[in-house]
């Protein structure tokens, strides 16, 4: 890839921020027929954040962009391109606008991009894209979801799962030689796009108006998913993905310093690593604290490995993100820092 490309790019900083209310699995089983053992055993989730009433996903993303900001001293109107992964905006026309303007950079461009938990590799590889064909110097990339608002807790199966949270990570151009995205692949299977899904739903009442113009309308369902189909489509195509993806580059798994994976659960994360024959010990995982949180799992536990003195200089770093869509993808980082 090295040769194609104008200029290199590497991940500058990173920051991440979850909401205050931590609802353990005791807690959850006072509402759905669960138990905490059931939830552990399943899954490796022992609580997660939810957030409060009075705050937004934008309020979350932009603290752990400013967070990002101030590791990598940089000011928020040296950022040129603004890209929120996010399936749980404020706003069905985008949040990353305001996201713009709550941390006041004024001089970026924003926008939205949805693609469920693989959002934020989709974001970095987006964003590479931009700094390495030349037309931009500083990205922030953030991935956010607050699915709580979208989760039905009435449903043991799905409402055990997910947790809100945010992160972001800073991506910068440099000299060539130094680039430290240093490959991807990527995938979809929209067949397979009920198997997980926020559904929109037509609304059957009809007024004269919209008899008059011959239109319907209405509103999003809650998370439905077929946890065996997920499950059995993680563990198959995760490991493939990143194979393809090493063997492009000519790096054997035994090179890899870490495995960081969308963090949707401790027995895909294991079974992954497994079929890769990549150790446990190279796994980040964060799991137990905050469950799925959709878009920001990637870059909430890459922030905490960070600030954990996980990851060294130059550490080789299989990153892959995998969920609705159905979408999935690996992304190899060289660790810059
Ligand atoms: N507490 C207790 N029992 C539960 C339960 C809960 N929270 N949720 C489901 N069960 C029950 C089921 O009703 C079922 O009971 P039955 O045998 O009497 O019918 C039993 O547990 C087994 O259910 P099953 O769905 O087969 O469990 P599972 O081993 O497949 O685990 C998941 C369920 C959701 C944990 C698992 O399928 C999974 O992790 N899938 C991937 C989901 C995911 O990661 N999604 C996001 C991807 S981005």
């Amino acid at each position: 890839m090295e040769s194609s490309i104008m200029q290199g790019a590497s991940i500058l900083a990173t920051g991440s921020a979850v909401p205050d209310l931590c609802v353990s699995n005791q807690t959850l089983s006072q509402i759905v027929d669960t138990s905490d053992d059931w939830i552990v055993t399943r899954t490796g989730i022992k609580e997660r954040r939810l957030v409060a009433k009075d705050q937004s996903l934008v309020d979350l993303a932009a603290l752990a962009s400013t967070r990002a900001l101030n590791k990598a001293s940089i000011s928020p109107l040296e950022i040129d391109l603004i890209i929120l992964a996010t399936s749980s905006p404020s706003d069905l026309f985008g949040s990353a606008s305001k996201l713009q303007a709550t941390i006041s950079a004024n001089n970026a461009i924003a926008f939205d991009l949805t693609a469920a938990c693989s959002g934020f590799v989709l974001g970095i590889v987006t964003a590479t894209q931009f700094i390495q064909n030349g037309s931009y110097k500083n990205i922030l990339v953030v991935g956010a979801d607050v699915l709580s608002r979208w989760t039905d807790w009435s449903d043991r199966s799905t409402c055990i799962l997910f947790g809100d949270g945010a992160g972001a990570a800073i991506l910068q151009a440099c000299p060539r030689h130094e680039n430290g995205i240093l490959g991807f692949q990527l995938n979809t299977d929209g067949n397979k796009s009920d198997q997980l899904s926020i559904a929109y739903q037509e609304h059957f009442a009809k007024t004269s108006l919209h008899e008059i113009l011959n239109i319907k309308q209405g509103f999003f369902q809650q998370i439905t998913m077929n946890g065996k189909e997920v499950y059995k489509f993680a563990v198959s195509k995760v490991p493939a993905s990143i194979s393809k993806c090493l063997q492009s580059l000519n790096i054997s798994s035994e090179q890899v310093n870490w495995l960081l994976l969308h963090q949707a659960n401790e027995r895909i994360l294991n079974a992954v690593a497994d079929r890769l024959s990549i150790p446990s010990s190279k796994l980040i995982s964060n799991l137990e604290k905050y469950g799925n949180t959709s878009a920001a799992s990637i870059p909430l536990a890459l922030d905490e490995a960070i600030k954990e003195d996980k990851i060294k200089f130059n550490d080789l770093i299989v990153i892959s993100g995998f969920g609705a869509g159905l979408t999935w993808g690996t992304v190899i980082i060289k660790w810059k820092c």
